[in-house]
């Protein structure tokens, strides 16, 4: 796809087909991942890779709608906060930063393969570090089902450039 057309036709995709992944494109999902910038190159992340089927009811616990365990893979950003860049004149951490552009690379990567998606920030974190079983350093960035979509786009208009960009 043409890279305009991949952003274009991204959509967060709230149903699900049970088909399975193919491998090679799970893979290059991942590499896209791994090509990822962070700053300072720190690279202080991980990606779960969570089988939908055999987590359902810990999944449940973590994001409760219907739609989030259809797909059959559930990806996770995780991020090392003490191993990432910290802004050292104000104290501004980037890992929330780092780990959204992964999950953009994964998100964009899968759209290109035809594969749907969708970012998901509103999970119950605590619950998520239990069944992840992360240690103090790690936190779940965003989750985001993958599979082949089963429903359509919905309605959310984009506010116009002029009211988004200044020139100064
Ligand atoms: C960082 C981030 C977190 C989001 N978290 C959620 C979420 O928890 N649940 C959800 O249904 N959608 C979530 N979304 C999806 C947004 O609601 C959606 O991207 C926005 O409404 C625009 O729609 P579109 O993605 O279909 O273009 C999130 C999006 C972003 C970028």
């Amino acid at each position: 796809m043409e890279f305009f057309d991949v952003i274009e036709s991204r959509y967060s995709v709230r149903g699900y087909k049970k088909d399975k992944i193919e491998k090679e494109k799970l893979d290059k999902i991942l590499e896209a991942a791994t090509l990822a910038p962070t700053g300072v190159n720190y690279q202080s992340f991980k990606v779960f890779v969570i089988d939908t089927e055999k987590n359902k009811d810990n999944l449940k616990k973590i994001y409760a709608q219907d739609w989030f365990i259809e797909a059959p893979l559930v990806l996770c950003v995780v991020a090392n906060k003490s191993k990432t860049w910290t802004r050292p004149w104000d104290a501004k951490n980037i890992s929330d930063i780092d780990a959204t552009i992964v999950m953009d690379h994964i998100i964009l990567a899968a759209t290109n393969l035809g594969l749907g998606t969708c970012y998901i920030a509103a999970f119950k974190k605590y619950e998520a570090i239990k069944f992840l079983k992360l240690s103090e350093e790690y936190e779940p960035i965003l989750f985001s089902p993958l599979g082949y979509s089963n429903a359509d786009r919905a309605d959310r208009p984009r506010k116009p450039i002029n009211e988004i960009v200044e020139y100064i």
